[in-house]
């Protein structure tokens, strides 16, 4: 991938000058290189904000001031210190995290940021981030703040959660650290990041005129801001296949009622497969002749799309098979008065209103 704005040999430190006289100083998180304690601040920082997570943090380290105390504890004691912050799966990982580390690490959390990532809970910008806070390891974060930086500081386009846009972002911050001088403080550039994203590159109307980045920015120069990082690309909608059995016998329709859960609960509608396999075994029931499928059609709901491929059999006698509990025989003509989902009703209508039916279902 290719960017607009080639890195800056002085980016990381423009971000440590901000971060000194701009940043923030002050968070309980900070002024440490406790592994234990930063550790329980990325984890609680990962989906909840600074000013919720305040309150949390201290209590939780009143009642399990180290990795020792939390691993003696059980699960069940450390849920309430947790409650109220959501994300249950986090509080649970902290805890099995604390075990591991008495159990595997000698009691003292792994060093490296490739060490820390085996940990429960911890992921690579997490482990990135306590390797770097608390033994300076020169490995570059990828959070929320920093995707939001980099994607508008190298003009990165493309939604930041596809795979090949997420690896091209954690190439340009290790291209940034490696180009950084050997003495980069990196607690100070990691929280700089940090803060530029909170403070200054924020989601909507970013203060660019206070961030130090803005000369050479491809967002403030092209005025693209609003547009990076690319929004999430929206779900494809899901897509959904249904083959309907168009039965005629001497001017009637089979109909039958669905059931009373899911699309066109309770309605009368044609007989309804998955799959044209299903169907066709299900028309043996009725002919020895295969039923024929007619041109597919789709019909979109809130949350899918449906594909309805009709199949028509003609069957000329009443000798095969009785209709069984909830179908029934409708005659054409009662069709417009009969309550059918709308694109059923449609096909049938225009199927049976057209003299020539013949020609439609050749055509
Ligand atoms: N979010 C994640 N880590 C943080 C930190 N160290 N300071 C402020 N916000 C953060
Ligand atoms: Fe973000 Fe503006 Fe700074 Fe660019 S100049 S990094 S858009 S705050």
């Amino acid at each position: 991938m290719s960017l607009p704005v080639p890195c800056p040999n002085n980016l990381a430190e423009k971000v440590v000058a901000w971060q000194k006289t701009s940043g923030r100083h002050h968070l309980p998180w900070q002024n440490t290189q406790d592994p234990y304690r930063v550790w329980l601040s990325e984890i609680m920082l990962q989906q909840t904000q600074v000013a919720t997570v305040l309150g949390y943090y201290e209590r939780f380290l009143e009642r399990f001031p180290t990795v020792k105390d939390l691993a003696a504890a059980e699960q069940d004691e450390v849920m309430p210190y947790w409650a109220g912050l959501g994300y249950y799966a986090r509080a649970r990982n902290l805890h099995r995290c604390a075990r591991e580390v008495m159990e595997q690490w000698g009691g003292s959390f792994p060093r490296q940021a490739v060490d820390l990532a085996t940990l429960p809970g911890i992921g690579r910008s997490t482990a990135c981030a306590i390797a770097a806070f608390c033994f300076g390891e020169r490995s570059p974060i990828m959070d929320g703040n920093v995707k939001r930086v980099f994607t508008r500081y190298f003009g990165v386009y493309g939604p930041t959660q596809k795979k090949a846009v997420e690896n091209a972002l954690w190439a340009q911050a290790e291209e940034v650290v490696a180009l950084a001088p050997a003495d980069l403080n990196m607690a100070t550039y990691t929280q700089g990041l940090m803060d530029l994203g909170s403070q200054c590159c924020t989601r909507s109307k970013p203060t660019c005129s206070l961030c130090p980045l803005q000369s050479d920015c491809y967002a403030h120069t092209h005025q693209a801001q609003s547009e990076l990082p690319s929004p999430k690309e929206r779900l494809r909608q899901d897509e959904r296949y249904a083959h309907v059995l168009i039965l005629e016998l001497n001017g009637q329709v089979l109909l039958e009622q669905r059931p009373d859960k899911g699309i066109w609960g309770g309605l009368l509608t044609l007989p309804q497969y998955d799959d044209a396999m299903s169907l066709q075994t299900a028309a043996l029931h009725w002919s020895r002749e295969e039923a024929i499928s007619l041109a597919s059609f789709q019909h979109v709901f809130s949350h899918f799309k449906l594909h309805i491929t009709p199949w028509l059999l003609q069957v000329d006698e009443f000798d095969l098979a009785e209709p069984t509990a909830g179908q029934q025989w409708q005659d054409h003509e009662a069709l417009e008065q009969t309550a059918l989902p709308a694109p059923i009703r449609k096909l049938l209508l225009g199927l049976y209103q057209s003299k020539d039916s013949e020609q439609l279902i050749l055509g």
